[in-house]
């Protein structure tokens, strides 16, 4: 079974990226945060800095486009295509606000035309295999049914399916029934996602759903750098591998972006960081809250040297 690391926009950055495949290899692919093109068909500067591939070496990295326009995403993907990437995945599953608003992501899920315009659009014209990322509906688990049967009718390169609707965001268990329906529906390559958070998590996901082709793990992934090590047999990280992550992502941060901005960047990763961490719930508040680069790199220094590690089963 493949195992890849999600796409996690403002965590999992080009940088992140690059730094965790070369620190904790392991992933057999990394899909990238969403680019949003638009009608005036360029890549920013912000793009091309995420999405040219020497910038992601060594890891094997999927751009993903979140786009509402066949137009628009077949612009973005040739472009990819031209980059040397041959395969770019379609977001139809982003539930925050600010996306659903434009009409893009989950909101597809709940306006059947365009999401079918879109589909045919895309699917008639590309030259590039297209892998989709969605939920299984957008208020109703029932709705998987006839979602699939839409899906049949592309040749959809691969599908990960997020089992929980939009309106679900991340409550709730996942509805993994759901997943069933798609593995007897469905005849593309069939991706899982949703809380499989540990390595003993991904082996019980495996005995339950023999045969299913890969796996992705995201919040897990970011909570724990070692976990594809560990889904391997491997050990936990050891508290020199995560500073020495730590730091190298964080001196690639401030070279970029500089103290301020570098911090901001590393609060986002810290969120998800401390769970490798015992007895952090005050070093979290400050760290969380101050606006102060020193008072910020003092609660670093804090958790590296004073907090257990949660897990002290190294390699
Ligand atoms: C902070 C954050 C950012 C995310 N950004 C994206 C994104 O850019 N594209 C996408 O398809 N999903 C995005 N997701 C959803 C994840 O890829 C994944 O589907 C979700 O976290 C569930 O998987 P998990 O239970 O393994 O975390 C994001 C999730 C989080 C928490």
């Amino acid at each position: 079974m493949n195992v890849y690391f999600g796409p996690m926009e403002g965590v999992t950055t080009v940088q992140f990226r690059r730094i965790h495949a070369a620190m904790f290899p392991g992933a057999d692919r990394y899909y990238m945060p969403f680019i949003s093109p638009t009608a005036d068909h360029r890549f920013t500067a912000r793009e091309l800095r995420e999405i040219t591939p020497e910038n992601n070496l060594p890891a094997r990295a999927v751009p993903q486009i979140l786009s509402k326009s066949a137009e628009d995403f077949l612009w973005c993907a040739a472009g990819l295509a031209d980059m040397g990437y041959d395969e770019v995945n379609l977001n139809i599953g982003c539930p925050s606000a600010t996306v659903t608003a434009k009409g893009k992501g989950s909101a597809l899920l709940r306006a059947w035309d365009s999401l079918e315009r879109l589909l045919d659009g895309i699917f008639a014209e590309t030259k590039t295999a297209v892998s989709v990322k969605t939920r299984i509906g957008w208020a109703d688990p029932s709705e998987a049914e006839r979602l699939f049967e839409l899906f049949l009718r592309y040749p959809i390169a691969e599908l990960i399916l997020h089992c929980r609707t939009a309106r679900e965001m991340y409550s709730g268990t996942p509805h993994t029934e759901a997943f069933v329906l798609a593995k007897e529906t469905l005849s593309c390559p069939l991706c899982y996602n949703g809380d499989l958070f540990t390595a003993e998590d991904v082996s019980a996901f495996e005995k339950d759903m023999p045969g299913t082709g890969a796996v992705m793990l995201c919040r897990g992934a970011a909570r724990d750098p070692a976990l594809f090590r560990r889904i391997r047999g491997g050990g936990a990280a050891s508290r020199e591998e995560l500073r020495a992550f730590h730091d190298t992502l964080y001196e690639d941060y401030r070279s970029a972006y500089g103290r301020l901005n570098g911090m901001r960047r590393m609060k986002e990763l810290w969120g998800y960081l401390l769970h490798c961490f015992e007895n952090t719930d005050d070093v979290r508040k400050t760290m969380m809250r101050t606006k102060d680069t020193d008072v910020f790199d003092e609660c670093v220094e804090r958790v590296f040297t004073h907090c257990p590690l949660a897990d002290e089963k190294p390699l």
